[in-house]
């Protein structure tokens, strides 16, 4: 396993690979791999015959209060995960690499990224839209696969390849969760251990709400003022929004549509922000 950290070095090997005919598979990500990171690097090697991992924490979709700061940085342990795991480059840029000197072309989202997260996070889904379509053109994969955690990033990066014809196939790949229902994420490392047992009212609430429609409800209120009274019962936990939506669209339901409405909740827990959604 390589590790480049030069566009030019990357569009090289990328160029290479595809003289040989081979597919490449992209898993973008900002590090502090975890296990669902590691599901997709799994997924990864399914889909071609090369695997890219990016490490890249993007300062551009980390608003001005946000925890660009603090954002876990641990690339020796990433590596060697990714070189156990059968990554075959890694590319790990340096921030002037993909944002030089004066950069001021963005991208941007004029409908999903509004809504949801994109409504705390104005900056938020500019930034990811920019940094995944540099990385495409970057990298030029075959396929580049996504975890279902971050839908509302799925759906948005799913309408730019549409809107923006790219030529890449964007899977992707479902949850991850700890078997207390915690689902992973780089950032559940900042949770102190009292607020990781507050935090796992969320998909607790969710998997209630699965439960409830299961057993024939299909009242929405009904269903998230059940999601808002499991999360307000903990003390450090704040509702940013419980929304149902379709998955792809974004757009609210007023009724289960099956395999397309999103459950998706964010909340802070204390001064932790944290996402989670279910497909019902
Ligand atoms: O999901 C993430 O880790 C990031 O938003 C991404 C897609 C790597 C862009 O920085």
């Amino acid at each position: 396993m390589q590790t480049l950290r030069t566009i030019a070095e990357i569009r090289a090997w990328s160029a290479s690979e595809h003289a040989a005919g081979r597919r490449i598979v992209f898993v973008p990500t900002m590090g502090a791999l975890h296990e669902g990171h590691l599901s997709l690097i799994d997924l990864a090697r399914t889909k071609g015959d090369r695997v890219v991992l990016s490490i890249f924490v993007n300062a551009t979709q980390f608003g001005p209060n946000e925890d660009f700061e603090k954002y876990p940085r641990r690339e020796e342990e990433d590596s060697a995960l990714c070189e156990a795991r059968g990554v075959d480059l890694i590319f790990a840029p340096a921030h002037g690499e993909l944002y030089p000197e004066g950069h001021s072309v963005f991208v941007v989202e004029e409908a999903l990224a509004k809504t949801m997260c994109g409504i705390s996070r104005p900056v938020h889904f500019r930034g990811v839209c920019t940094i995944v379509l540099k990385l495409f053109n970057i990298v030029s994969p075959d396929v580049a696969i996504f975890g279902q955690k971050d839908a509302q990033q799925v759906a948005v990066i799913r309408r730019m390849v549409r809107d923006l014809d790219l030529l890449v196939e964007i899977v992707a790949a479902p949850t991850l969760r700890d078997p207390d229902g915690l689902a992973m994420s780089s950032r559940n490392a900042y949770l102190s251990t009292a607020q990781r047992e507050e935090a796992l009212a969320i998909s607790k609430a969710l998997f209630r709400a699965r439960e409830m429609v299961e057993s024939g409800v299909v009242n929405i209120d009904r269903l998230q003022a059940e999601i808002i009274h499991i999360l307000s019962q903990k003390r450090r936990l704040r509702v940013i929004y419980v929304a149902l939506v379709d998955r792809d669209s974004l757009e609210v339901l007023r009724d289960i549509v099956p395999g397309r409405s999103l459950f998706a909740v964010a909340v802070w827990c204390d001064q932790v922000r944290l996402i989670d959604n279910i497909v019902l």
